[in-house]
């Protein structure tokens, strides 16, 4: 079973998380692939036909990144060309307000993977990747929100 997971990183936060979120479901004996939404073509992954997705954006000028909304949506294009559907979506949102600053730009990015006709079940949470600057690092309390999330996910999809 493979799970793909994307995100749009400048300054390789996002593709920590995405890679620590990974070691989480490869303990479960997935198969996980991670790739930045502007290399990866969404009709690749389409044709893989995983059994989940994550996508990740990063918030930039009070916005979840367009990149990943999207590679969203010409991946729902590509998935219903195939007739085909992935069985669970979740989101995480990389920022560096506190989280609760970004909760409207969080609900979006879920609410758009809800409007993605080809994911079966969406995770209704997004997981807050907070940054300490714009470069990053992650910070503590995000690393540890990783573990619990990345646990809640798999025993949600069970
Ligand atoms: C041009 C620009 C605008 C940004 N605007 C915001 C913002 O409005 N709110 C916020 O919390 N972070 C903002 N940030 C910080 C980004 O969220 C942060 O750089 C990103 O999440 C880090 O992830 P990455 O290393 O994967 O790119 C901004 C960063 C840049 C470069």
């Amino acid at each position: 079973m493979k799970i793909w997971i994307l995100h749009d990183s400048h300054y390789g936060n996002g593709e920590k998380l995405a890679e620590q979120l990974a070691d989480i479901f490869k303990k479960m004996a997935f198969e996980v692939k991670i790739g930045n939404v502007k290399f990866v073509k969404p009709a690749q992954v389409a044709k893989e036909a995983p059994e989940g997705l994550v996508v990740g954006a990063a918030l930039r000028m009070f916005m979840a990144s367009p990149a990943s909304k999207r590679w969203l949506r010409k991946f729902n294009r590509e998935q219903k060309k195939r007739q085909q559907a992935v069985n669970f979506g979740c989101c995480f949102l990389t920022h560096v307000w506190k989280r609760e600053r970004c909760t409207l730009q969080g609900k979006r990015l879920v609410k758009a993977l809800q409007k993605t006709t080809t994911i079966k079940k969406v995770f209704p949470e997004w997981l807050s990747g907070r940054v300490e600057t714009a470069e990053g690092p992650l910070t503590k309390e995000t690393i540890k929100s990783i573990q619990e999330f990345g646990e809640r996910i798999l025993s949600w999809i069970k």
